[in-house]
Order: C-alpha cells, then sequence, then structure tokens
C-alpha cells in the first residue's frame, strides 16, 4: 500500500556551495579551508578540488532550471561563508550576497522554496589564525556571518539551516584530519562539536529576530545496532548512539548533553570538559522549529577494549551476511530510518525535515543517452516508502530533501561517488536528468509512491 503525503509536504534536493560552485575566485570570494585542506597532497582521492565542480556559480539558472523542471517544491543549497565574509569577520562582500540573492528570487519565481545552509564546512581560512571551530571565537564570527545573510535574505527565506552535520565536522575535521581543517585532536573535537552548536545557538538568536523563518541544524543521524544480543555489545551501541546521535540531539532539545557520553569524553581525554561552560546548554537549546535529519546508514557495533585510534570502548563491525549496498559499501538499510524518524518523534518531539537521505550509484549515459539508475530508483523508492509508514505511525516529518539534485565533488572522495539525480559530465558541465529523477518528479508531483509497474513517463 502506498502512503498519501500531506499536502505542502516539502519535496526537494540538496547541494553545498564548495560542492558544486567552482568559481573560487569570483566576486571577491575569500579563501575556505577547504580551498586549503584540498592542496594537500593525498587529502583528497584523484587530487581533485572544488575549483570547477559542477560550474553552478555560472550555471546557476540552469540549475534553477532543472530543479522547476523536476516540479520540486524546495531546494537546499548553501551560502560559501567565505563569499559573504572573505576575511572572516568584519568586511562583507556584498557581491557575494548579490549572487545569492539573485539565486533566491529565481527559485521563489519558480514557486520552489529555498533551504538555505550557512555553514556547510567552508569556513573561511582566516578564522583559522584562532583555530576555527576549535576556538569559542567561532561562534561569534558565525554570528556575524548569519546577521549578514540574514539582513539580505531573511524577508524572503523561510527555511534556514545553522549547520550542517556538528558531528561530522568534528570528527572527520578536528578528530581524524580527513576533511578540513585537517586536525587530529579528540580534545580540539569535542571542543570544536561544541562551538558549533553554540554557534547554532547565536545564529538562531539572529534569526529568530526576523519574523517567518523557521531555523534548525541539520545532524547526521546514524541508528546504532547491537551486533550480537550480548549485553556488552548493547553497552556498545548505546555508547555509540550517545557519542554520534544524543551528544547532538539532546543538547538542541533543551537537555544538555548526555551524562553517559560526557564521562566517556571525560575518561578518553582524562580531564574535564571545560569548554563547556556554564550556561552554555542554555543557549544550545529550545532555539530549534524543526531538526534536520541527514540519513545514509546506519551502525552496527561490538564491544571493544580501547586503543591507540580508538578512544571508546566501541567498534564498528558492519552487518553480518549479505546486504543490499551503495557503489560506497554503505547498507541499504531505509527500515532504520523508518525507525529513527519514529523514535525522534517519541523520545524528541520536534518536527523533523530529512535534510539529505541518498546514495551512490555510478552510473552514467547510456548508449541511449540517458541515465538508467535503477538502483537509485529502488533506493528511492525504499526510503519514501519507510517515510510514510513513519508518518503513518504519527511522525512528525515536513518535508525530504534528497541528497543530492547534481553529481559533485564529495570532499575527501573528489569526484568518484555520483549521488546526483541529475549526472555531471565533469568536462563539458552537461546536466543530464537519471531516471531516478523522472521517478522522484512523479513522487513530487502527486505525493505518493507509484505502484511498482506503473511507467514513468518523461514529466507526464
Ligand atoms: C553528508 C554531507 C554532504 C554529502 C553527503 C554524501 O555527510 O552533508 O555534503 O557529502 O554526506
Amino acid at each position: 500500500m502506498t502512503h498519501q503525503f500531506p499536502p505542502g509536504f516539502l519535496w526537494g534536493a540538496g547541494t553545498s556551495a564548495y560542492q558544486i560552485e567552482g568559481s573560487l575566485d569570483a566576486d571577491g570570494r575569500g579563501e575556505s579551508v577547504w580551498d586549503v585542506f584540498a592542496r594537500r597532497a593525498g587529502a583528497v582521492e584523484g587530487g581533485g578540488d572544488g575549483s570547477r565542480a559542477c560550474d553552478s556559480y555560472r550555471r546557476w539558472a540552469e540549475d534553477v532550471d532543472l530543479v522547476a523542471e523536476l516540479g520540486l517544491g524546495a531546494y537546499r543549497f548553501s551560502v560559501g561563508w567565505s563569499r559573504v565574509m572573505p576575511d572572516g569577520r568584519g568586511r562583507i562582500e556584498q557581491r557575494g550576497l548579490d549572487h545569492y540573492e539573485r539565486f533566491v528570487d529565481a527559485l521563489l519565481d519558480r514557486g520552489v522554496a529555498p533551504v538555505l545552509t550557512l555553514n556547510h564546512w567552508d569556513m573561511p581560512q582566516a578564522l583559522m589564525a584562532d583555530g576555527g571551530w576549535a576556538a569559542r571565537s567561532s561562534v561569534d564570527a558565525f554570528a556575524e556571518y548569519t546577521a549578514a545573510v540574514a539582513d539580505r535574505l531573511a524577508d524572503r527565506v523561510e527555511w534556514w539551516i545553522t549547520q550542517n552535520e556538528p558531528w561530522i565536522i568534528a570528527l572527520l575535521g578536528y578528530q581524524l584530519g580527513l576533511h578540513a581543517p585537517g586536525v587530529r585532536d579528540l580534545g580540539a573535537s569535542v571542543a570544536a562539536g561544541h562551538h558549533v552548536l553554540l554557534a547554532h545557538g547565536a545564529g538562531a538568536d539572529v534569526l529568530r529576530a526576523h519574523p517567518g523563518t523557521q531555523v534548525g541544524a541539520a545532524l547526521s543521524l546514524f541508528p546504532c545496532d547491537p551486533a550480537t544480543f550480548t549485553e556488552q555489545d548493547a553497552a556498545a551501541a548505546w555508547g555509540s548512539d550517545g557519542y554520534v546521535n544524543r551528544w547532538y540531539l539532546d543538547p538542541l532539545a533543551g537537555r544538555g548533553y548526555p551524562a553517559d557520553m560526557r564521562e566517556h569524553y571525560e575518561r578518553a581525554l582524562g580531564r574535564p570538559l571545560t569548554e563547556i561552560r556554564d550556561g552554555d546548554e542554555a543557549a544550545i537549546g529550545g532555539r530549534s522549529d524543526f531538526l534536520g535529519v541527514n540519513y545514509y546508514t546506519r551502525r552496527v557495533m561490538a564491544a571493544a577494549e580501547p586503543a591507540p585510534g580508538r578512544p571508546f570502548p566501541w567498534r564498528v563491525v558492519g552487518p553480518s551476511g549479505d546486504v543490499a549496498r551503495t557503489d560506497e559499501g554503505w547498507e541499504i538499510a531505509p527500515a532504520s530510518f523508518r525507525d529513527l524518524l519514529i523514535r525522534l518523534h517519541r523520545e524528541y518531539q520536534l518536527p523533523v525535515v530529512v535534510t539529505e537521505n541518498g546514495g551512490v550509484f555510478g552510473d552514467t549515459p547510456a548508449h541511449d543517452g540517458r541515465v538508467h539508475d535503477v538502483r537509485r530508483s529502488a533506493f528511492l523508492r525504499d526510503h519514501v516508502e519507510a517515510l510514510g509508514q513513519a508518518l503513518a505511525a504519527g511522525a512528525d516529518v515536513r518535508g525530504y530533501l534528497h541528497w543530492s539534485l547534481l553529481d559533485n565533488f564529495e570532499w575527501a572522495l573528489g569526484y568518484r561517488p555520483r549521488f546526483g539525480l541529475v549526472h555531471v559530465d565533469y568536462v563539458t558541465g552537461r546536466r543530464t536528468i537519471k531516471d531516478s529523477a523522472r521517478l522522484y518528479a512523479r513522487i513530487a508531483r502527486t505525493g505518493a509512491l507509484p505502484a511498482d509497474d506503473e511507467p514513468i513517463a518523461p514529466f507526464g
């Protein structure tokens, strides 16, 4: 049985500035941490960077046309932080804001709701002089940037995402050094994660002075399941849930940091978490109109002794046996998506917007010029069905934004993984609508999943 989604449900797709724009020197843009990190030898698979990407800074009107042609009601994009604040603080680059204003107006003209992300990982490099997110001064810098963008756009953009994936910033950017700025220090990662959340609070305070805005942070949430039914693995799964999910969910929901995970951090660092000061938790909580959820897969966990490179008593073992996987090897787990949305409703009570969900499927144009990405279509169907089941069970989900509109620069993995509903030829910049996008257009138009055997006409 297919679920009928409520009228007004937001169907859309997402991208982010550094992953698609290119034109890194245009209109007075300053350097971002990703410009610098991508130059490190070995940082990016294949040695690529964002200097050209999908060329969207120049081809933006074509991207707006694509979104409109697919009949999507929403488009999530990010403002390049260093296009607006090239020096990190102080001077505002009006040409950067002019670009996003034109872009937002074009979306609105086509009846597409802009969903604007402020920090999708491209902090101005100038802020690294203080330590980037590891420094508390990043919070004020983010509030300053938020005010600059809000003063220009909050009269017409309703949906605002302050931060994209605080855990991934802390983990890959400051703990493992696999993303910009490439820091490897557990203590710095705790500070960075905390400042990212504080900056959400500070940014939300700026935005909430503009009536009609809806503000949230987008979290990368991974349901954590025990590998076996032993007590030890159950504890490992709960610990991992604290590390990945509750450390961010609890303070955003106004509950402060979870005590069990604070103990894990304090034990691993051998010191109290002094970066979390009195009053900080009150400055993070109670400021979200919705929770952004990025969902890709689940984590299957087993107990393990802490070891070098493994600060906590658990490890990811992955699912046993043969499971369906994307081309990146991630388990395809739509039932976990459904359960996650139901859990969020029961335990946190915040309205949810699914701000990312998608998979890597490497299909490219066939001899007929089309991209027959049947596995992405199946992935989409399965996850939209799971979403419908969560709604039927009472979850308050307001929208679903597929990742991604376009194949794009996938950070340290470079250009190999293709996440797009639309194929991009990186040599010519040419965009080709994939079969999955045709299915998605159909879902967006009707608010329901078509039957399995129903042919998908091109936008009929
Ligand atoms: C998320 C990021 C997004 C993209 C997808 C695949 O972690 O927010 O930019 O890289 O994963």
